[in-house]
């Protein structure tokens, strides 16, 4: 067994992240992919790089964490991405669709309902980091981060997705995009923290 990845109490248990190694576009993107040796990345790496991440009740609705994050971005809608295989008709397709790396010129909020998966976004330099999600996880992906999404080898993952409707964008960008402004402004935000 690994040891704990997180030494800063309550961060302890909310997500675990690690490099991963870039692997063949055939290989099963659900195994960890970890590097040899492994690379664990801290919590404050992932917020460096703009993300956050709380660990919220199984109650989500009536969550207090849920409804002040919501509430201070307007975000009043939600959709929800239930990747069941047998839920499914076309699963291997929309799991090879999920995988794409892609932007979005705004937040990206999800909260993890059931099951676990893992969110794999580019850092500073390139390189992936695989964010592993499960039940009650909510995490936000910064406007302009390139990343995608996958599931792990339990093979379910629920999620709901917040937005505001037309005022939010979150519509897919493939990349490149680095000729989208909100990518522009998200390396600025980098460089002042000095990534
Ligand atoms: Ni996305």
């Amino acid at each position: 067994m690994e040891t704990a990845l997180y030494s800063q109490g309550v961060e302890e248990e909310i997500v675990e992240a690690w490099h991963i190694k870039d692997s063949e576009e055939e290989e099963d993107h659900r195994l960890p992919k970890h590097c040899e040796p492994k690379e664990f990345v801290s919590l404050h790496k992932l917020e460096d790089l703009g993300i956050r991440t709380w660990r919220v009740g199984s109650d989500y609705e009536n969550e207090e964490q849920v409804k002040q994050i919501r509430e201070s971005r307007g975000y009043s809608h939600s959709c929800t991405l239930d990747l069941h295989p047998e839920r499914l008709p076309n699963f291997e397709q929309i799991l090879k669709r999920i995988f794409v790396e892609h932007l979005h010129l705004d937040d990206e909020i999800s909260y993890c309902i059931q099951g676990s998966g893992y969110h794999d976004v580019r850092d500073e330099n390139d390189r992936w980091i695989r964010i592993a999600v499960k039940e009650g996880v909510m995490i936000l992906l910064p406007a302009g981060i390139y990343h995608r999404l996958a599931l792990d080898l339990n093979n379910y993952l629920k999620i709901l997705i917040f937005n505001a409707g037309p005022a939010v964008d979150i519509t897919t960008y493939e990349r490149p995009g680095d000729d989208l402004l909100a990518r522009k402004l998200y390396l600025e935000t980098l460089h002042k923290k000095g990534c």
